[in-house]
């Protein structure tokens, strides 16, 4: 190993982490921010002590296990790790972290936006008057869906769906919820809990992704579960999108069934299915829950705080393996 420990920086990160990167390690930047092939990022670990790698990296099994013997950490700038196998980073002995917490407000935040843009139909009215085609007003134009008021479906109610929980009670939302494990009253604060998906959808006006993705929610909200929502609920997703079938969602959408969904994330991304595109009641963002400058920064910083520990033989404070 050199005086300092080399960390391969897969993507462009905040100033103040790239800075703080520079004093404490040998950093491998990639100043263009460029996504790299899974065969580019091998040839660019090599003699590396640690990855930062970020969700657009998909480190399989077969990647992990192609990664250089140097390789003791690979620290994630998310909170996600669905884009790691973690059991073949363990096999291999390698350390992997991820940023809990820090980017929680910043992603409920995001989650309020959805339904209301979801909701209000900011997705056209804004193209209408950027377009130059809004022309006049009436009683019947642009009539969305009121938020105030409704029933609040969250579905993972650990810290993300907590605080949108709380942002969502300022609009007098009631809050009902499934998480794997009912929370403690203080916690719960009034929230109604149901023992599983299927039972709390009945009750969802709006429904509120914000469980992990892991092989258990792959396709959870499918054709079936859709079907258990009542007519004309809003949807929103700003947690993965392999836990949505994308193809029962848009046929949810164009039946009428669903009023509406609000998106930050999809499968594929970004080359996302085109017909969510072709849809007017689609609000469409492009995965970016945690991009606050205040939020990316304390990502970044978190991330770094996990690699000091493995390098001063501390042990990680976010350590998944
Ligand atoms: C996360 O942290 O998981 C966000 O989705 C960004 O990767």
């Amino acid at each position: 190993m050199a005086d300092k420990p080399i960390v391969l920086v897969t993507r462009k990160l905040p100033q103040a982490v790239e800075d703080r990167l520079r004093r404490d390690y040998e950093p491998r930047f990639n100043d263009e921010d460029r996504l790299y092939s899974s065969d580019e990022l091998i040839a660019r670990a090599e003699g590396a002590d640690a990855i930062l790698a970020c969700h657009t990296e998909h480190l399989s099994a077969e990647v992990i296990a192609r990664l250089p013997g140097s390789v003791r950490a690979i620290a994630n700038f998310s909170v996600g790790v669905d884009h790691v196998d973690l059991a073949a980073a363990k096999a291999r002995g390698i350390t992997v972290t991820n940023t809990p917490d820090v980017l929680t407000d910043a992603t409920a935040e995001l989650t309020l936006l959805l339904m209301l843009g979801a909701a209000r139909r900011a997705a056209e009215g804004e193209q209408l008057v950027r377009s130059g085609r809004w022309h006049s007003w009436s009683p019947s134009f642009m009539v969305g869906i009121q938020v105030t008021g409704k029933r609040l479906g969250i579905i993972g109610m650990g810290g993300v769906g907590q605080v949108t929980a709380r942002r969502a009670r300022g609009f007098d939302m009631s809050i009902h919820y499934h998480n794997r494990r009912r929370l403690a009253a203080e916690r719960e604060a009034g929230a109604v809990f149901y023992g599983s998906v299927d039972e709390l959808l009945p009750h969802c006006d709006f429904l509120a992704l914000h469980c992990p993705a892991t092989p258990d929610t792959q396709g959870l909200l499918d054709a079936r579960r859709i079907a258990l929502l009542p007519n004309g609920a809003i949807v929103v997703n700003a947690a993965r999108g392999s836990i949505v079938d994308e193809a029962a969602l848009l046929d949810a959408l164009r039946s009428g069934k669903l009023a509406a969904a609000g998106l930050d994330v999809y499968n594929n991304e970004p080359d996302i299915d085109p017909a969510f595109r072709t849809l007017s009641n689609t609000f469409l963002l492009p995965h970016i829950g945690s991009a606050t400058r205040e939020t990316r920064d304390a990502m970044g910083q978190r991330a770094l705080d996990n690699l000091d520990a493995v390098f001063a033989g501390r042990e990680p404070r976010d350590r998944l393996v």
